[in-house]
């Protein structure tokens, strides 16, 4: 790789011993790739930031690296496994508590700014059309990429805090643009509307995209319009049953691409599966969670319309970003939400939330959420739209 004279620098250690290994990270990855050179990034979202994951092999790596690292972007974090403040009244333990506080405060002193949340973009960490960045949360790359049109490619752990260290990153994969262009055309000849619906859609096509090497960008027909929302949901789930980083909706996304001769259509009939596979007939519901990706402030005052003056029988909670819940707090949506029973859980997702065995019925809005909830927690799951969701949370 042809390095920059700073580039250069840090990799000899003339500068901070931490900037050393993260060029030593980002040069190795590089060489894999067969990058030419680096790219400066403007943008960093940083995954692995719960302790249930990291442990204490990940924090120690995390505590060594906040000795004499800076960031020198503006850089975020994905959910922690906790409410930072309000851990207690979600049931959380004091271990984990203490564990996870150490961990936000190694990125503190990097100098990262401590939101930690997969909607970076409707929180202040929201790039421009072009702007190469290094983002690591699924949903939020395939956001990022396809929707807002910036470039990046799904960085892990180690490989966001080092571009976010030096400022830079490898120019491979979804850096290029010979490396964005539509591989199948998929036509949609089905009504889809409410995030729930967006949510199977995405697993209707990632399903179609799992695991076939060839078409991993899907260019979509059949879309007449989206909301930020509707596209939130369908980026998680995409991305998580696809592995999906970018794709191009038809007349909605900014990126340009050639249009693939090949056509697949989908169907009601494709819904319908995908609809069976996210719903457990069994399913006994104790616990409902809105928020996957974390809700944005139109959901949470939708929430606060639905719920106005009733009680939820069943635990229920609401995921989202702290900035977002401090508009809610302002407006009077977080009053309304918290009187009917209804928790707020920022910082924090029902996937990195060591809850495992404390309930047994989920039911979500979130595609995404059913197949983590299934696979990791051991949970049946429903999948609803946002309004029977709270239906689901009202009734006995
Ligand atoms: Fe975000 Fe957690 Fe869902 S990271 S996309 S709320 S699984």
């Amino acid at each position: 790789m042809k390095l920059a004279a700073i580039e250069q620098e840090m990799l000899a250690g003339k500068h901070a011993k931490t900037a050393q290994k993260s060029m030593e990270i980002l040069v190795a990855l590089g060489e894999i790739y067969d990058a030419k050179r680096m790219l400066p990034v403007t943008s960093v979202q940083i995954a692995g930031v719960s302790y249930a994951n990291l442990r204490e092999p990940g924090l120690e790596w995390l505590a060594e690296m906040a000795k004499d690292g800076r960031v020198r972007v503006l850089t975020t974090l994905n959910p922690a496994g906790m409410d930072l403040d309000n851990w207690r009244a979600l049931g959380i333990d004091s271990e984990f508590a203490k564990n996870q506080g150490r961990v936000v405060e190694a990125f503190a002193k990097m100098g990262i700014i401590t939101t930690c949340t997969c909607t970076p973009y409707l929180v202040g960490n929201l790039p421009h059309y072009g702007e190469h960045i290094a983002w690591a949360e699924s949903s939020a790359v395939c956001f990022a990429n396809s929707v807002i049109g910036a470039r990046t490619n799904r960085e892990g752990g180690p490989s966001a805090l080092a571009a976010a260290i030096t400022g830079v990153t490898p120019e491979y994969g979804y850096h290029l643009e010979k490396n964005r262009q539509a591989h199948i055309t998929i036509k949609v000849k089905a009504k889809v509307e409410g995030t729930a619906r967006f949510g199977t859609l995405g697993k209707v096509i990632g399903d179609i995209l799992d695991g076939n090497t060839d078409w991993t960008i899907p260019y979509i027909r059949g879309i007449p319009r989206a909301t930020t929302d509707e596209l939130k949901a369908f980026c998680a789930s995409v991305a998580t049953y696809g592995g999906t980083a970018l794709f191009h909706m038809e007349g909605i996304t900014p990126n340009k691409t050639e249009i693939p001769q090949g056509l697949l259509l989908i169907t009601e009939k494709d819904f319908v599966k995908a609809e069976k596979e996210l719903n457990d007939e069994e399913a006994v519901i104790d616990f409902v969670s809105i928020g996957c990706p974390h809700a944005s402030i139109r959901e949470i005052r939708r929430i606060a319309e639905l719920v106005e003056g009733k009680q939820v029988r069943k635990e229920t909670w609401v995921t989202t970003a702290r900035p977002t819940k401090s508009i809610a707090d302002r407006v009077g949506y977080t009053a309304i939400i918290e009187a009917s029973g209804i928790k707020f859980a920022c910082d924090t997702c029902c996937v990195v939330a060591p809850i495992k065995g404390r309930f047994q019925g989920l039911a979500t809005d979130s595609a995404k959420g059913c197949y983590y909830a299934q696979g990791r927690h051991k949970f049946k799951t429903k999948h609803l739209s946002l309004e029977e969701c709270i239906q689901e949370a009202l009734s006995g």
